[in-house]
């Protein structure tokens, strides 16, 4: 296979080279490999030094992302990142920051990436043709994991001090942050600040989750998202031809449920539907068929969701039922646990002289337990349990009784604001233990409940 070092080719050829390369846009290196492959010599995108099994094919075949790893101690999960981006037919690119060599090496970052590992802005090799746009240019995303506390605030005030600032700072890609850091540093003024900052420059978030940290004795938020969910936050921005979830059905349910008590009259509850139906979004972006069952509510039909209007439990109940079986069930809706037993046909009117009417009170179905332990099952059953008190203590016994796989808990107790707002404090209750995430918007609950329902799915089907 035919190779050529640029940096050893004589001075005039190596400009010619650089103009001929920059009318067509590309870099020196992409130049020489067409040169090359029109003469029969294809050479691969890159040139390493340790070679790993590339393949070709996958939900990011051909995809070519820009990962910088900045210097904490989560930078060790980005060889499993690396490793599994390769796995999905990505090219990755590393850049190192200085201080990140601390973390972990160039040779195992180079040699998993099966690239050059960029560490240096000012580079006698890479800046020729000013490698710092160049690397920016050649990626379809740009991802930044572990973003440290330090990254994010030069992002945020745009400094370019270092080879990954300057790529940040120069890029007119997307760029995806996985932020890792102590939970004192992330929840710092300063950094809440950056934070906001970067959400308003439209940076996406994957992550960080709540849980133990390296230092011994510290949890909190901060911990850095796991590959697996980075690599489906990745697919769901750059995943063109599959999507993450492509060919996946999906059944929801949203909202609550009406439960008459005579013509014009219900018993209802505060939910708005914001984070089902945001759910519902967030699922159909993954490429998801979504299915959603939502009771009634104010706001408008999720984005390329199939969405079936219902009022009661029961319809929500013989609704879902014909929408199985499907790859996964996602419970989110407040369905009320009774109903009056005997709902009025005509309105029920007030007497002079009679006592109010006593509503004698039934149990409704369980829509969440029927789907559990349903014959047509799906593979991932997730439940909400809404509480006011013993959040978790019932969220484990709700796992175990509507045989789910995840209950996602959270406590809606009238100060937290919850019911009908647009933020929310969610935990993943599994078998495997409790995983606690930040206060956030729903949209970001969405995002991150989608990316982990998407690596769930992809585990399963291993
Ligand atoms: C042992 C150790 C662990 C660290 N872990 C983190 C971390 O997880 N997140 C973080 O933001 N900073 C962490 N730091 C601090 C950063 O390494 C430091 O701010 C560094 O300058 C960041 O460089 P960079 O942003 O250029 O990669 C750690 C420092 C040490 C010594």
């Amino acid at each position: 296979m035919a190779s050529i070092t640029i940096r050893n080719l004589d001075v005039s050829i190596k400009e010619k080279l650089r103009l001929r390369a920059a009318a067509h846009g590309r870099s020196m290196e992409e130049e020489v490999r067409l040169i090359l492959g029109e003469l029969g010599n294809a050479i691969p995108m890159a040139t390493p030094a340790m070679s790993t099994t590339i393949r070709a094919s996958g939900s990011l075949s051909g995809r070519r992302i820009l990962l910088i790893i900045g210097a904490g101690i989560a930078a060790y999960k980005c060889l499993d990142l690396i490793r599994r981006l390769r796995e999905r037919g990505a090219q990755v690119r590393p850049v190192l920051t200085k201080a990140a060599e601390e973390f972990v090496t160039p040779l195992a970052v180079g040699a998993l990436a099966a690239d050059k590992v960029f560490t240096e802005l000012f580079s006698r090799e890479d800046e020729h043709d000013v490698g710092h746009i160049r690397l920016s240019r050649e990626a379809d995303l740009i991802v930044v994991a572990p973003a440290t506390a330090d990254l994010m605030a030069k992002m945020a005030s745009g400094l370019a001090n270092d080879l990954a600032s300057a790529i940040l700072l120069a890029t007119d890609k997307r760029v995806l942050i996985a932020p890792a850091m102590n939970p004192r540093m992330w929840n710092h003024p300063a950094t809440r600040r950056n934070r906001a900052m970067l959400q308003k420059d439209g940076i996406r978030f994957v992550g960080p989750n709540k849980g133990e940290m390296a230092e011994s004795g510290e949890s909190g938020d901060g911990r850095m998202a796991e590959p697996l969910e980075i690599v489906a936050a990745i697919e769901g921005l750059l995943a063109r031809r599959q999507k993450p979830l492509a060919g996946k059905t999906i059944v929801m349910t949203s909202g609550p449920t009406h439960e008459p008590i005579d013509p014009v009259r219900y018993i209802a509850n505060r939910s708005s539907g914001k984070q089902g139906h945001a759910i519902a979004a967030a699922l159909a972006r993954l490429g998801a068929t979504v299915r959603l069952v939502s009771g009634p509510v104010t706001i408008p039909d999720p984005e390329d969701v199939t969405v079936i209007h219902v009022s009661t439990a029961r319809e929500m109940r013989d609704a879902v039922e014909q929408l199985l079986p499907a790859d996964a069930a996602i419970m989110v809706a407040a369905v009320a646990d009774w109903r009056t037993a005997n709902e009025a046909g005509e309105k029920i009117k007030k007497k002079p002289g009679e006592k109010a009417p006593a509503l004698q009170m039934i149990e409704n179905p369980d829509i969440l337990a029927g789907v559990g332990h349903s014959k047509s099952r799906p593979r991932l059953v997730v439940g909400f349990a809404a509480e006011t008190q013993d959040l978790l203590a019932n969220a484990k016994r709700k796992l175990d009784k509507k045989a789910a796989d995840w209950i996602v808990a959270n406590d809606v107790s009238h100060a937290t604001g919850v019911m009908g707002g647009d933020r929310n404090a969610v935990r993943i209750v599994t078998r495997l233990g409790v995983e606690e995430w930040p206060d956030m918007s729903k949209e970001e609950v969405a995002e991150r409940l989608a990316a982990k329902i998407a690596a769930a799915l992809q585990t399963v089907e291993v």
